[in-house]
């Protein structure tokens, strides 16, 4: 191998807030010591945190691989991600026009179509609107809404949802204005407290007796138990064996096929179970929780599983998916000769088809065969325990920091003692 074939791929993380997968991800990254032959080159890696800045937009950027956390509130990044991708193939995470126009309302439409239980939902045009003022626009808007808006029943709406249901913005997020309503009372009362935002009425899932996450980081889809109810550090469970081998298969497929659709190698997924159906109700979430504070126990499979994906995609040259590409998926969904369960099956193929995944597991199994037992270690060390407790203490009151760092890092040292069950390592007791 002579030194011109030797070539650096620099991967850029684009944060906010995270502190704790960043650090992980560096740090074994680090450990990893990679120097792959891939085709004729000898590739190295190199991490870093992009900056944000003025750009020119003809510069060359010096990234070949973005994972992106910014682009739902940062227009700037957002902006910088769309000239990367578009005009110099960096591959990103995830897609940032997809992020921005595919709000919960045209998931939902594109799932239906696909034939996924959807439970029922209808759209209700908002309550309130901007009060008329100088401007064309909200002049035009009171206009429209006087000659065309149809006075309408809400309670009828109501009857035709069912009860429970829950009243949601279209575009929303992070449980912001979702209400459950019981009865047309509840449901009046709600609808005019929705103000102007565009609201969903949806049938609540009945009796659901599990709430799961999919999380998917390219093919990779892992699936968490979840409850809603319990504080924010305690929502991700450590349970096992809660879906059978199908049912398991059947939510990772959903996952997979909702990630490939609308090109989101980073994405989360909820569903409920009830009677035995996964019912998907949220599945616009392509900057998911990835904190060791939530996550704990399942951390380091967010961690490895981006870095598998990021390297792989950054060694192999990926290019980004620029535009979505549906109709093979509807090709699919408009047949009539096959059931719900054989669609998913065809569906999962493009998914699989479109994340590389069987090249990617070639390409794991050759080239990081090491990333368990290098995690493995790493998450048991004192460099990792000072991340646990960086993150812990920009989230907790300076009294409860020792306590929830150990909290954390004792979920992440059960995780090892499982991983040394499936590697057949030799567990030493965690402190
Ligand atoms: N159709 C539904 N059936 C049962 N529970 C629901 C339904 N829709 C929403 N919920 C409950 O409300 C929560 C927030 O709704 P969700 O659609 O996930 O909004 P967000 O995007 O704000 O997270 C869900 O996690 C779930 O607990
Ligand atoms: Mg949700």
């Amino acid at each position: 191998m002579t030194e011109a074939d030797a070539t650096t791929r620099r991967i850029g993380l684009s944060l906010g807030a995270d502190l704790c997968w960043p650090a992980a991800y560096e740090a074994l990254m680090e450990r990893l010591k990679l120097d792959l032959p891939v085709g004729t080159a000898q590739v190295r890696f190199d991490v870093e945190r992009v900056q944000v800045e003025p750009f020119d937009l003809r510069y060359k950027p010096r990234y070949d691989l973005v994972i992106d956390r910014l682009t739902h509130w940062f227009p700037t990044t957002r902006e910088w991600i769309k000239k990367i991708a578009l005009m110099d193939d960096v591959y990103v995470l995830n897609n940032p026009w997809a992020i921005q126009s595919m709000e919960k309302h045209t998931t939902y439409c594109a799932m239906m179509r696909l034939g996924m239980p959807i439970p029922e939902t209808w759209m209700l045009p908002p309550k309130e609107y901007p009060k008329p003022g100088d401007d064309l626009m909200t002049r035009d808007i009171e206009v429209t809404v006087k000659r065309y808006n149809k006075l309408f029943d809400l309670a009828k709406v109501g009857e035709a949802v069912g009860y429970p249901a829950f009243i949601k913005p279209y575009d929303g997020g992070g449980w912001v204005g979702v209400k459950q309503v019981k009865d047309a009372g509840a449901l009046h009362k709600a609808y005019d407290e929705s103000g102007q935002r565009v609201q969903h009425l949806q049938a609540g899932v009945k009796d659901w007796d599990l709430f799961i996450r999919a999380i998917g980081i390219g093919p990779q889809v892992n699936i968490i138990r979840y409850d809603p109810d319990s504080p924010l550090h305690d929502r991700y469970k450590v349970d096992f064996n809660y879906l059978d081998a199908e049912a398991w298969q059947r939510a990772v497929r959903i996952g997979r096929v909702i990630n490939a659709f609308f090109n989101w190698d980073f994405n989360s997924c909820e569903m409920l179970r009830s009677d035995g159906v996964l019912f998907p109700i949220d599945f616009a979430n392509a900057c998911p929780d990835s904190q060791v504070t939530s996550l704990h126990f399942h951390f380091p499979w967010v961690v490895k599983s981006l870095l598998r994906w990021s390297i792989f995609c950054a060694a192999t040259q990926k290019r980004p998916k620029l535009n979505l590409d549906w109709r093979p998926f509807f090709d699919i969904s408009d047949r009539d000769d096959l059931s719900f369960d054989e669609k998913l099956v065809l569906y999962d193929d493009i998914a699989k088809e479109r994340f590389h995944a069987d090249e990617f597991d070639a390409f794991c199994k050759r080239h990081l065969s090491h990333l368990d037992a290098v995690a493995y270690d790493y998450f048991g060390s004192d460099a990792f325990y000072k991340v646990v407790t960086a993150k812990v203490a920009a989230l907790f009151p300076a009294h409860e920091v020792k306590r929830f760092s150990d909290h954390f890092y004792g979920l992440v040292q059960f995780w090892r003692k499982t991983e040394a069950d499936r590697l057949g390592l030799k567990a030493e007791v965690a402190p």
